[in-house]
């Protein structure tokens, strides 16, 4: 696995190119406000009926439309909501797009999945921060910062490479390092990663074990310490020294209870579970599903989860602050 680093990057190509972002929202404002002090200050694109034009203006950015962005940079970070992209691209980019123009993507199911089909003149490339935007604004300055992926889709410039190392260190992530990816494993890790573990499974995980202590008399906030609010603790155990690292630093009675009864949970469906999504992340069979189905309506945050759980998360986060550290 190749990781660049700071000494990597010659952040002079960037002088005199000029860089607009598309999007102002968790990404695209993180970005813009690194870039900015970095030395490297971006234009933004917006719909005109974006309520975020005011939020960029009152950052002290000057902020234009989608397309006459595109007419006025020379690399374009692209960062729309995915499912969006594919006729932003087709309606607001294309048709003022240059060879030579570089377009940077922060998640990579758009190209890979064919949403969006550079032109050959361009070079396209792949920065994903690994977390999201607040962490990047806030890590900014810290080391560690936050890492990202890495990947060049389309070198058409032979510089696609270094112009991109030099905008990874202009938002932040080259002080942690930046792993070199393609499109292709970004795009399908990403989105099963996200959906299987991360978002979906860990969250049901969480609400599932809640559910029971509470089905069986445990106050909800006594379910909530117990089974969600030490989760980071055990997570930062897993990064620092892996699952048997972790096994080792926690009692032996949950040791030997997390062996006995972890397969009992996860267990042989679980595992045909995580191959069929598996299966519609790679197939591109959940993207399209996602592009198609999108505009039909708003998301239901809710659905996870319910209003005794989220009364428990916030009553514990207001009594002991959101970490156990
Ligand atoms: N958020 C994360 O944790 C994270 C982490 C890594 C990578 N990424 C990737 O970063 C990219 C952006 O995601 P995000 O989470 O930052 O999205 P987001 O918070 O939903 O923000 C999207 C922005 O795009 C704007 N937009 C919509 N249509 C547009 C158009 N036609 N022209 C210009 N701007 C338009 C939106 O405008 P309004 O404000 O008016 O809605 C909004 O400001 C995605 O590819 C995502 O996969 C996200």
């Amino acid at each position: 696995m190749r990781v660049y680093h700071t000494k990597d990057a010659d952040r002079r190509v960037l002088k005199n190119k000029s860089i607009g972002i598309i999007g102002y929202g968790s990404q695209g404002r993180a970005q813009a406000l690194n870039m900015r002090e970095s030395g490297v200050v971006p234009l933004i694109g917006l719909p005109s009926r974006s309520r975020r034009r005011r939020v960029a203006r009152a950052d002290g950015f000057t902020v234009t439309t989608t397309r006459r962005l595109v007419s006025r940079s020379d690399i374009l970070l692209f960062l729309a909501p995915d499912h969006l992209q594919g006729t932003i691209f087709e309606t607001e980019i294309c048709p003022d797009l240059r060879s030579g123009q570089m377009l940077v993507f922060a998640h990579a199911a758009s190209v890979h999945f064919g949403a969006v089909r550079p032109p050959t003149g361009v070079d396209v490339v792949l920065i994903a921060p690994l977390g999201p935007g607040k962490r990047l604004r806030e890590l900014f300055r810290q080391k560690p910062g936050v890492a990202c992926f890495f990947g060049v889709f389309q070198d058409a410039s032979g510089r696609a490479k270094k112009l991109g190392l030099a905008l990874v260190a202009a938002i932040g992530c080259l002080r942690t390092g930046a792993i070199e990816t393609t499109f292709a494993e970004e795009a399908v890790g990403d989105l099963f990663g996200e959906q299987a573990v991360l978002c979906g499974g860990l969250a049901r995980l969480l609400k599932l074990g809640f559910d029971t202590l509470v089905e069986n008399g445990l106050s909800p906030e006594k379910a909530y310490l117990e089974c969600v609010f030490q989760i980071d603790l055990i997570v930062d155990l897993i990064k620092s020294g892996g699952i048997a690292g972790m096994l080792q630093r926690v009692s032996q009675t949950a040791a030997r209870g997390a062996i006995a009864n972890g397969p009992r949970i996860i267990d042989e469906r679980a595992r045909l579970s995580f191959q069929k999504i598996y299966r519609e992340v790679e197939s591109g069979g959940f993207f399209t599903s996602l592009v198609n189905g999108a505009p039909n309506g708003p998301i239901d945050y809710g659905r996870l989860t319910d209003a005794v759980f989220e009364r428990a998360a916030r009553r514990i986060g207001r009594m002991l602050g959101d970490r156990n550290a």
